[in-house]
């Protein structure tokens, strides 16, 4: 193992509240504790390959202190893949050299570690994983951060829209983040009592779903809520907003609530709008939660690269923090199982 001296720190993918949690603890302890030397390196993997006259950030304990507050990233953060084209993850390696940064905490959801994983296994590079996403669909770790905030936001959001529904006697249909697995609309649809919730995981029955707000008419509630995650296809086909993808093929997602709130109108005859959350659901402050989880996230993480635990990822295990392989980390989408889903089912009306 190569001496450290210097640990660079990357945030990629999509932002999630307690990013910044996460930096301020790899950097309190790895400069009060182990005496390491701090450099954020900014827009994820982007710092590497195509690095800028800003993409070195020195951190001190005096940058970070007052973060923890703070959504977004501090460092920024991109979807560059340097496994897109041929010799970019080389390049990567040589760069690190370059900015004499000798161990790496990279902090993202599977497209992030993933990357992290290869150049772990072609190249050695000392790195750590840190698991983010809002989506909550890491399978090795319990939760991830960003995601009690993201469930909390979409919950206040449904709150406020059933006081308005009930006054015109709209149904309104809400779209939340999650592409294949349904986990924030799941709670968020829990959490706030919606009267029907559609994840990903299960195809939607629009007959069923008309049929709830009918019946509620006829008892003379002619309004309601449904939360739609942006992953739910009405034709195997996921509804897109571009035909474009990022550089690890991802589409935009979007519509679903549009095309739902039109057959709902169609089929009841009760007028239903939508509302998308988009980026709302990433933005502001993280929940407490959210803030105590990255915390040890990054102690442990801190932890990891002075243990030299190369190539493995910090993870929750119950009220643990472990840690975990990169492979391990990456090998499988964590999705609502039935027996959850059948809990928010059970209050569907
Ligand atoms: O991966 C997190 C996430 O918020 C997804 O839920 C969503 O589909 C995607 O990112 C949106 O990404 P972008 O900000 O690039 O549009």
């Amino acid at each position: 193992m190569a001496e450290v001296r210097r640990v660079g720190m990357l945030t990629g993918g999509g932002d999630a509240p307690g990013l910044n949690g996460v930096i301020r603890a790899v950097t309190m302890r790895c400069i009060e504790d182990y005496g390491y030397d701090v450099v954020g390196l900014k827009r994820g993997w982007k710092s590497l390959l195509s690095p800028e006259s800003d993409t070195v950030m020195p951190l001190g304990v005096g940058d970070v202190r007052y973060i923890l507050q703070e959504g977004g990233t501090i460092l920024g953060s991109s979807r560059t893949n340097p496994y897109k084209n041929e010799g970019d993850a080389q390049k990567v390696v040589d760069q690190m050299q370059e900015f004499g940064v000798d161990a790496l905490v990279a902090i993202g959801g599977d497209d992030t570690l993933g990357v992290a994983r290869r150049l772990h296994e072609d190249f050695g590079t000392q790195v750590i994983g840190c698991p983010k996403t809002i989506d909550n669909d890491l399978s090795a770790t319990d939760t991830t951060f960003g995601f009690d905030t993201a469930v909390s936001i979409a919950t206040d959001a449904i709150d406020k829209l059933r006081t308005t529904a009930k006054s015109h006697e709209r149904v309104v249909v809400v779209e939340v983040m999650g592409r294949h697995a349904g986990w924030i609309t799941w709670g968020a649809g829990l959490a706030s009592a919606a009267n029907v919730t559609l994840i990903p995981e299960v195809e939607p029955d629009l007959d069923q779903i008309a049929n709830i707000f009918k019946e509620r008419a006829e008892n003379g509630e002619k309004w309601g809520l449904v939360a739609v995650s942006e992953g739910v296809t009405l034709s195997e086909e996921f509804m897109t907003q571009t035909a474009e993808r990022d550089e690890f093929g991802h589409v935009r997602l979007g519509g679903i609530a549009e095309t739902l709130a039109k057959e709902i109108e169609n089929r009841t005859g009760i007028e239903t709008r939508h509302v998308v959350l988009g980026h709302l659901q990433r933005g502001g402050t993280p929940t407490a939660f959210d803030r105590i989880l990255s915390t040890r996230y990054g102690l442990r993480a801190a932890e990891a690269v002075k243990n030299g635990e190369w190539g493995k990822m910090v993870a929750l295990r119950g009220n643990d923090i472990v840690t975990v392989s990169l492979d391990e980390a990456v090998a499988e989408t964590k999705t609502v199982p039935d027996d959850l889903y059948r809990v928010v089912e059970t209050f569907f009306g």
